[in-house]
């Protein structure tokens, strides 16, 4: 049973995620830009993909890498021009990669002109009332304004100075470098229309939208009530309920889709999307209440990305998704990595493939005891192989293609992430999945992630690279059959060809302990999560006429008719 796909293009589509700080640097100055992005469009061609998501690229001080935006309106200097990005957009369209920028609405940068107009303004003027400028409590207002956290660890207030008459203090719901913007200001809507326009008028085809988890807050701001045992795998600061998930949120978002759609009212060609973020994992109400038809087209599961390596969790993350694209129509937006988490090879390489417990994980106890990274890599294989044949769309992290894990040996004076200052180093922080991109063997280059300069020269990586990462190197491991990288090319392939042609619909299949089965249409698909190599019962009902198609283990000769241990196969019947 076969369905022709008249679904828009993002429903089903295969999203490249690009880190350009680490993605690949042209100029040889150790960071990475947009005419590096363009010399190697070939490549993300390579892997069958329909667009890439650019992590935050606007102007920015980087001091939590572009989620700070000091210019919602251009690029960032170390990463080009505005005409570089139209020519790398048009250069993108000619392999048929269309190009979602990252919007962050919750806060800007302490740079951003209205952040240096507030604080040179006074309390209760304008240019103050599009941020939470609040006044302290307790003598000369020097307790800030209530209790929340900021996500990055620390008061989620920073005073901006001692004096009695204006010793404010503004909100931040991450670093202080980050003030929080108040979407109920009429200049703060504004600006967001107007920013959707200008992206939309150069040929950006959606968004990925920021932390909307914290967007909109309880009007008036009280304190936050002691957190329950119910906390699970959500960020404590999330579970504040004045700051996270608010119904005030949903008007804002309905606001943002009222835009997108006065777009594509006056330009019907378009088919414009928005991808909500936020850690909803095991909370399908969360996921259905920002999918609502007049909010989000999608938002994250992040739900596979955050299981264990065990089969009744598997099922789960997969089901629940599923279930909600059975129910609403939306469909999920599966990825295994991203830019805050701690790799899945390293994740899935440990024994007991751990749940996290926090979205910004790399805490010191998922340090790199125990991690057995060939296995974490078999595992991670595994899982892709279930995301490609699922419905929904799908997002992969730059060099999750080749296989590349979580570094740990970044010494702590070169730690760039906000979480590893101010939670005093208690955790490491993000930058071990952010270091840059090795594309070839060569030392003198950085891996080939840098081009020299004139002179020949290269700096070196904004973040240092461990040693062994040239082997670990696009070049390197294409070299090798069977690799990782060959994995993911057959499965962008076997992806168009037996996977979206299939109903948006799945169901799960039972073939046994330790296997997670499910069926697509005429698609069979089985995890063998466990340690060892399953026959399986070729009369299963499910397998009658089955035609092996696909095996995440190219490498591991089997009898047929039996799954290598940690691997996915694919079925056709
Ligand atoms: C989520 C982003 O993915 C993360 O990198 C960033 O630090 C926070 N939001 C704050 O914008």
């Amino acid at each position: 049973m076969t369905e022709q796909t008249s679904r828009p293009w993002w429903q089903d589509a295969l999203i490249y995620q690009l880190y350009i700080r680490s993605f690949a640097d042209s100029n040889g100055d150790g960071v990475g830009d947009i005419a590096g992005i363009r010399s190697r469009l070939g490549h993300i061609a390579s892997l069958g993909v329909d667009a890439i998501w650019l992590n935050p690229c606007y102007p920015s001080p980087q001091h939590d890498h572009g989620y700070d935006v000091a210019n919602y309106f251009d690029i960032h200097g170390e990463y080009g021009t505005l005409e570089d990005f139209d020519e790398m957009l048009a250069e993108a369209a000619e392999h048929n990669i269309k190009i979602l920028m990252d919007l962050v609405p919750g806060h800007c940068s302490i740079d951003h002109r209205w952040f240096i107009a507030a604080l040179a303004s006074p309390p209760g003027s304008p240019e103050r009332a599009r941020f939470y400028f609040r006044d302290g409590k307790g003598e000369n207002g020097s307790e800030p304004p209530n209790n929340w956290q900021s996500a990055f660890g620390g008061p989620a207030w920073t005073r901006i100075n001692e004096d009695e008459n204006d010793g404010q203090w503004y909100m931040h719901t991450f670093a202080r470098e980050q003030p929080d913007l108040d979407h109920t200001n009429a200049d703060v809507q504004q600006l967001f229309d107007d920013i959707f326009t200008f992206w939309f008028d150069r040929g950006v085809e959606g968004f990925r939208v920021d932390a909307v988890a914290g967007v909109g807050k309880h009007p008036d701001l009280p304190d936050q009530p002691p957190v329950g045992d119910d906390a699970g795998v959500l960020d404590v600061t999330w579970i504040n309920p004045y700051l996270a998930f608010r119904p005030e949120g949903h008007d804002i978002w309905r606001r943002f889709r009222t835009s997108v759609e006065n777009y594509v009212d006056a330009h019907p060609e378009r088919e414009l999307m928005m991808v909500a973020e936020a850690y909803a994992v095991r909370r399908p109400e969360i996921i259905k209440a920002f999918t609502e038809p007049d909010q989000f087209q999608q938002m994250f599961s992040f739900d596979l990305m955050m299981t264990p390596w065990e089969k009744t969790s598997i099922e789960r993350a997969m089901l629940d998704p599923i279930a909600i694209l059975r129910e609403t129509g939306v469909a999920p937006a599966w990825t295994l990595n991203n830019h805050d988490i701690q790799r899945v090879v390293t994740r899935l390489g440990r024994a007991d493939a751990h749940v996290p417990e926090s979205w910004t994980n790399n805490n010191l106890s998922l340090s790199r005891a125990d991690v057995d990274l060939e296995l974490g890599e078999r595992r991670a294989r595994a899982m892709a192989a279930l995301i490609f044949a699922l419905p929904g769309s799908l997002y992969l992290y730059q060099g999750e293609e080749i296989g590349l894990p979580e570094v740990f040996d970044i010494p702590d004076d070169r730690r760039e992430d906000p979480v590893f200052d101010r939670t005093n180093g208690e955790e490491i922080g993000r930058d071990g999945c952010r270091v840059p991109l090795p594309w070839t063997n060569d030392a003198a280059t950085s891996y080939g992630f840098s081009t020299p300069q004139a002179d020949g020269s290269v700096d070196g990586p904004w973040l240092p690279q461990p040693a062994g990462w040239g082997e670990r190197s696009l070049d390197s491991v294409e070299a090798i059959e069977n690799s990782t990288l060959d994995v993911y090319r057959t499965l962008g392939q076997m992806r168009s060809a037996h996977a979206v042609t299939q109903p948006q619909d799945a169901e799960p299949v039972e073939f046994g302990a330790g296997l997670v089965g499910v069926r697509r249409g005429s698609l069979v698909v089985i995890v063998n999560s466990t340690m060892a190599p399953i026959e399986l019962d070729m009369t299963h009902e499910a397998l009658g006429g089955a035609e092996l198609v696909f095996t995440s283990e190219p490498g591991v000769a089997t009898a047929p008719g039996t799954i290598p241990a940690n691997a996915t196969i694919w079925f056709t019947t």
